[in-house]
């Protein structure tokens, strides 16, 4: 990824939680796969990522782990996982590696740097995430963008350069002004990956049920659906309905005779 950011080559990451997508992106030719807690919105249906446990994320980490030949996957480290002392972060950041993750992913500047010390001294690569942590919504009173005005962009500039500092390989940057986002990424040496943070971010991430349009409970205004899939998926779903209702499906040719 950092040879990327020095040739100025842009990474490109989505979000993925099962084999079957993990294939379908590897095809695409995605470079990153992120098994984001985000799973507990757009898999498990819930409001936000706060219940999104370990088990739950080792779970869907195996299936795109196993999936995965050639793309780098990170396990996005749900709340609890590593906020409660050093040592415990560490060993859940062992878990992912173990369940075939190459490097995780946890939210937080400068009060998590000493956890990404200790797992970057342990040998697990970390990826960084700063400015609008979905994790710490309560704390924000809602998903709003963060870093606008000289102090809130202050504070996420060091939190960048902690984070780089603790040794992070890179740092995915979540709705900030673009041009804050800018900032950080000439001021850190580690590539920044931006979901909601403009266009001069080293890499982009979107969630892939968002990127598909299929997931259009909320849409930030980040987002870009490149198909609708939901309205494909309805249609579909729709017709075999109907076909049944009427006699239509199954025929002859979808019947053993
Ligand atoms: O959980 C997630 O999907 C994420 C990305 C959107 C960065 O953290």
């Amino acid at each position: 990824m950092q040879k990327r950011k020095s040739e100025k080559r842009k990474i490109i990451v989505v979000t993925a939680y099962d084999a079957l997508f993990t294939r379908i992106a590897e095809e695409a030719g995605i470079d990153v796969l992120l098994v984001g807690d985000s799973l507990g919105v757009v898999v498990q249906g819930k409001k936000d990522t706060l219940s999104v446990t370990m088990e739950d994320m080792l779970y869907h980490t195996r299936l795109v782990a196993g999936a995965a030949q050639r793309s780098l996957v990170i396990g996005d480290m749900p709340f609890l996982s590593y906020q409660a002392s050093v040592e415990e972060a560490v060993r859940n950041a062992g878990r992912f590696l173990q369940a075939g993750a190459a490097a995780v992913k946890l939210e937080g500047g400068q009060a998590v740097a000493d956890r990404v010390q200790a797992m970057t001294r342990f040998g697990i690569p970390v990826m960084g995430h700063v400015g609008m942590t979905p994790q710490s919504m309560h704390a924000y009173g809602g998903y709003k963008v963060q870093g606008k005005g000289k102090q809130p962009a202050a504070r996420i500039l060091s939190d960048a350069r902690a984070v780089e500092a603790a040794g992070a390989f890179a740092l995915v940057l979540e709705a900030i002004p673009a041009d804050l986002a800018k900032r950080i990424t000439r001021a850190v040496s580690i590539p920044t990956i931006g979901i909601g943070a403009g266009r001069h971010c080293d890499g982009q991430v979107l969630v892939l049920y968002d990127l598909l349009g299929l997931f259009d409970d909320f849409t930030p205004k980040f987002v870009k659906p490149y198909a609708h899939l939901k309205a494909d998926a309805l249609q579909a779903l729709r017709r075999y309905r109907e076909e049944v209702e009427q006699g239509k499906f199954p025929t002859d040719a979808e019947s053993y005779h």
